[in-house]
């Protein structure tokens, strides 16, 4: 049995649809079950917050896939309520944890950076059986809003002429299927990218032929960024990380491409074109006036 939590993420459902049609024995975990219900699967109603909840979810289970939502202004849930799961995960003994974490993550990294690095050190010192896989930024992203974008719709960054090698969370939850169901793995970290790494001017273009009109990026320096943030009422060492992150890829700390999709999957990293391609329909939702924050991740 397998424990899928975030199970109704942008990874978490990829993974639920691959187990779903393989008949592989999986239970969701998930806080809300009218969300749950869509996944069509068996639910475990919880919450990360309610240790009884992930205890109970945890019975029977030898595999669980790890994934929770990441830095949020003046919060960070994270790192509690992950080693929450680990913890109980040891309890329940279950065998292996398949931990979804972040490319770059390192002890005193930024937000997201140094919250995945503070919980592979937990899970690593917990005695289970682990992967951890270390994505690129997500090409999700760009259908969420959690890509930035003007009021008009246009691509707003500060990543300058850096290359970002966006991952598609499909390939993420493919890379999760192999590692929650084989022996593959164990006790290793996989960076898990795209097959390419784009330019914003590149992605911008690419969107403007997915939607037949015209998206520009726009690049602004990261200070602007942070001085924007503090305007809007983010707390200013907040800000002044998101500044820091998007200087770090504007540096090319994302360019890099690996080949782990290939190597776990057996089958090439999906493009951003064929990315596109398969979301028509939800591209046909593409935000105007949607501001956000892709780095706090
Ligand atoms: N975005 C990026 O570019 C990027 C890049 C690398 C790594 N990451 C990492 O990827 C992770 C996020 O993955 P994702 O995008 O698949 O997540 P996501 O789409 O944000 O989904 C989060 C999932 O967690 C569930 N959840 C949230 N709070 C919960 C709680 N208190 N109890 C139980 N379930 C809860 C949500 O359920 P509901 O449906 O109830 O909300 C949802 O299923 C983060 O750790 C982030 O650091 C992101």
């Amino acid at each position: 049995m397998i424990l899928v939590t975030g199970a109704t993420g942008s990874i978490g459902r990829h993974l639920v649809r691959r187990l779903r049609q393989q008949d592989i024995p999986f239970r969701a975990f998930v806080r809300d079950p009218g969300r749950g219900r869509e996944l069509d699967c068996e639910l475990a109603v919880g919450d990360f917050d309610d240790p009884d909840s992930i205890a109970a979810a945890l019975s029977g289970v030898e595999r669980v896939f790890l994934c929770s939502p990441g830095a949020g202004p003046g919060s960070q849930p994270m790192v509690a309520q992950q080693t929450r799961v680990i913890d109980a995960a040891v309890r329940a003994g279950v065998g292996r944890v398949v931990k979804v974490s972040v490319w770059g993550a390192r002890p005193g990294g930024l937000l997201a950076e140094g919250a995945h690095a503070e919980i592979e050190a937990r899970l690593e010192a917990s005695g289970l059986d682990w992967s951890i896989v270390q994505p690129s930024g997500f090409m999700q992203n760009f259908l969420t809003g959690a890509g930035t974008f003007t009021d008009g719709g246009d691509l707003l960054g500060a990543y300058g002429s850096a290359g970002v090698s966006y991952i598609d969370c499909a390939d993420i939850a493919a890379c999760a299927d192999v590692l929650l169901r084989g022996d593959l793995g164990s006790r290793q970290r996989f960076v898990l990218t795209g097959p390419e790494a784009l330019t914003h001017t590149e992605i911008a273009a690419r969107l403007s032929a997915a939607l037949g009109r015209t998206i520009s990026y726009i690049d602004r320096p990261p200070a602007d960024f942070a001085a924007d943030l503090v305007a809007q009422g983010v707390p200013a060492r907040f800000a002044a990380d998101v500044a820091a992150l998007y200087a770090e890829v504007a540096g090319g700390a994302l360019a890099g491409i690996t080949s782990a999709v290939r190597d776990l999957t057996g089958r090439p990293a999906t493009t951003f074109a064929e990315f596109l391609a398969r979301e028509r329909d939800l591209l046909r939702q593409w935000p105007t006036g949607v501001t956000g924050d892709a780095r706090a991740r």
